[in-house]
């Protein structure tokens, strides 16, 4: 079981460009297709913020307000966030606050065998490699630049760095780059 961060990144470091839009990524036809399925079959349990979550219930779920479609994954979801936000009915979303060690020890025991999925952005994850509980980090590689936006990471990782574990390249266009989280040091 690992936990892992799972993203698209443009070429400079960026996960959703000024106005949180990921047309930059949709030009691809929605990201690494290839390795997604089999990534996703291996998820017990999915974590992402607020904006995340706001996103993917504007562009997604109520894209058509008067047929909003039904939530995205069957893996409970928890979205970190300190408001009241509205839920997706017929989804497993679990809404959390604060520290995230108590809650990835639920999301572990949740996901069982399974792997922890930290959909993003680059706050949250950095808030689980702060507290020693990040293994991987999977990049879906964009050869775009952006310029500015929202940033893939906001803690800092220099030594030891990251260790390449697999460098895909794809027909698309898109990289698939596999990094392991060194442990923090304490
Ligand atoms: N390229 C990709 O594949 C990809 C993947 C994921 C996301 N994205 C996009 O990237 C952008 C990420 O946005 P973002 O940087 O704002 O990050 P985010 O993690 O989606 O949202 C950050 C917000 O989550 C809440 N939050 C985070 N940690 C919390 C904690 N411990 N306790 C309580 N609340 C907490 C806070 O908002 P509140 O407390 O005010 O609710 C915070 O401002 C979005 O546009 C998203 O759609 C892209």
């Amino acid at each position: 079981m690992r936990t892992q961060y799972y993203t698209a990144v443009s070429l400079d470091g960026y996960i959703a460009d000024e106005n949180h839009s990921l047309d930059w990524l949709f030009q691809f036809g929605g990201g690494d297709e290839s390795s997604y399925p089999e990534f996703i079959r291996q998820v017990g349990a999915l974590a992402m913020g607020s904006t995340t979550y706001e996103w993917i219930l504007k562009n997604y779920i109520h894209l058509d307000p008067a047929r909003p479609k039904p939530w995205l994954y069957e893996q409970p979801t928890w979205v970190f966030t300190s408001r009241s936000l509205n839920t997706v009915p017929g989804a497993d979303i679990r809404f959390a606050r604060g520290l995230v060690e108590p809650v990835h020890a639920v999301m572990r025991e949740v996901a069982g065998e399974k792997n922890v999925w930290i959909v993003g952005g680059g706050g949250l994850a950095a808030q689980f490699y702060d507290c020693g509980l990040l293994d991987e980090i999977i990049l879906t590689v964009v050869p775009v630049i952006l310029s500015g936006g929202a940033p893939l990471f906001t803690s800092k990782i220099t030594n030891p760095p990251l260790r390449v574990i697999e460098v895909k390249p794809h027909s698309s266009g898109l990289t698939k780059v596999k990094l392991q989280v060194p442990k923090r040091a304490t």
